[in-house]
């Protein structure tokens, strides 16, 4: 008789071949593994990824929107799937703004351990990475069901020490929003960003996340770049002030504006009562020819000074990539084409296995540049900067 591993709540059922679904999370054949091939290291789960994503991507180690990547050469006049806008040139300037950021390694004074702990909307967290909003992982290659691939980040960065944000995309509806019927078997333990669609709709959606316990709420602003929304019959929108002010108003939730690039944005979203200023450029997905969002981070940063939270996203591939944004200016650190592989690769426990190796490295950067705790990462800690 054969063992099952269930990749979404970790039981383990028995027969000869592989069960349909799991008899306590019913997550369906897809993602069952064996007992033996349960994956042990971050490279077995990216290599099972690169399998179930054949043709999509390749899970590089690095995963930069390089042209010798399968994302953006092959991408061409095709659907866009893990890759950026147009030439990729604001993926890639993500990965490349990071690259020139050089630490000052610092190897004198008391030995210490470095402490990574820290708090997000008055959530503690063993070290500040989140899974960040994404969606659509149904579509390629039919890997996973895509309430599946939502309740895997979301349990697999709680178990992590961490939160998940959730995304939002055309075949999510009010009805059936995987994000939220994620939030729901989660006990509301993750933050769901919806697409800038009509207020009456989005109040109806914060309503939900409220009735399911979500921690936060927030829009991705740059969601309004989506056309594939509005084709499917589900339009978005540009945001005005007034509108944004409504939305917090409306909620009783944190309220978090993602999709920011430029301060004085940033700061007008403050004043209508936003909780947290999200900076990112989608991963360059909705605009190509923007800044890396390291390079436009420490400028949002001066312009809000130091009370309002901020994160970060953006070709963070490693514990390095995340010191080096919070010493740019973020509160928050959030991962996105990463974390997706590791779900497809292994549900929950890849997410897991992921996120704890970003932890790791982490620890690693903090120790080499004297950076005791996660308030110690500033600019002091980088090469030239101010
Ligand atoms: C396939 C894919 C789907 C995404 N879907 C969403 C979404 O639904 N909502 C959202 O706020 N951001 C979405 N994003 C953007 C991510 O939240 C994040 O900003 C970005 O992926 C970070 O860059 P990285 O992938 O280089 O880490 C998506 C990104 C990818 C790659």
């Amino acid at each position: 008789m054969n063992q099952w591993y269930c990749s979404v709540c970790h039981d383990i059922l028995k027969g000869e071949n592989k069960p349909g679904s799991c008899d306590t999370c019913q997550a369906d054949d897809r993602m069952m593994i064996k007992l033996s091939d349960i994956p042990k290291t971050l490279e077995q789960v990216r290599d099972m990824a690169r399998t179930k994503l054949k043709g999509i991507c390749a899970a590089y180690p690095s995963c930069d929107g390089n042209f010798d990547k399968i994302c953006q050469r092959e991408a061409y006049g095709k659907p866009i799937g893990l890759g950026g806008a147009g030439q990729g040139r604001s993926f890639r300037a993500n990965t490349e703004a990071l690259a020139k950021i050089e630490f000052n390694m610092s190897v004198l004074g008391d030995h210490f351990e470095p402490d990574t702990s820290s708090s997000f909307l008055g959530i503690d967290l063993r070290f500040p990475v989140l899974s960040s909003s994404t969606a659509g992982a149904q579509n390629y290659n039919d890997a996973l069901d895509e309430t599946q691939f939502c309740t895997s980040i979301l349990k697999g960065s709680k178990e992590a020490g961490t939160i998940g944000l959730r995304g939002d995309t055309w075949f999510y509806t009010l009805e059936n929003h995987p994000s939220l019927n994620a939030m729901k078997a989660c006990t509301g333990f993750g933050i769901p960003i919806f697409k800038p669609r009509s207020q009456d709709v989005l109040k109806q959606l914060i309503e939900k996340a409220e009735e399911y316990g979500c921690k936060a709420v927030g829009v991705d602003l740059d969601g309004c770049g989506s056309t594939i929304m509005a084709r499917q019959g589900m339009p978005v929108f540009r945001k005005n002030v007034r509108d944004i002010e409504e939305l917090v108003r409306f909620s009783s939730l944190p309220f978090i504006a993602k999709g920011i690039m430029m301060p004085e944005e940033a700061q007008k979203c403050v004043d209508a009562g936003v909780s947290v200023i999200a900076v990112s450029n989608h991963g360059g997905r909705v605009l190509d020819s923007t800044p890396g969002v390291a390079t436009v981070l420490p400028l949002i940063r001066k312009k809000l000074g130091k009370s309002v939270t901020i994160t970060a996203d953006g070709g963070v591939r490693t514990g390095y990539d995340v010191l080096k944004m919070l010493a740019l200016g973020a509160d928050a650190v959030l991962l996105g084409r990463d974390i997706i592989r590791a779900a497809v690769g292994a549900g929950t426990l890849g997410v897991k296995l992921h996120l704890e190796h970003v932890h790791q490295t982490l620890i690693k950067a903090m120790f080499m540049t004297g950076t005791k705790n996660i308030k110690m990462a500033d600019s002091r800690i980088l090469f030239n900067q101010d």
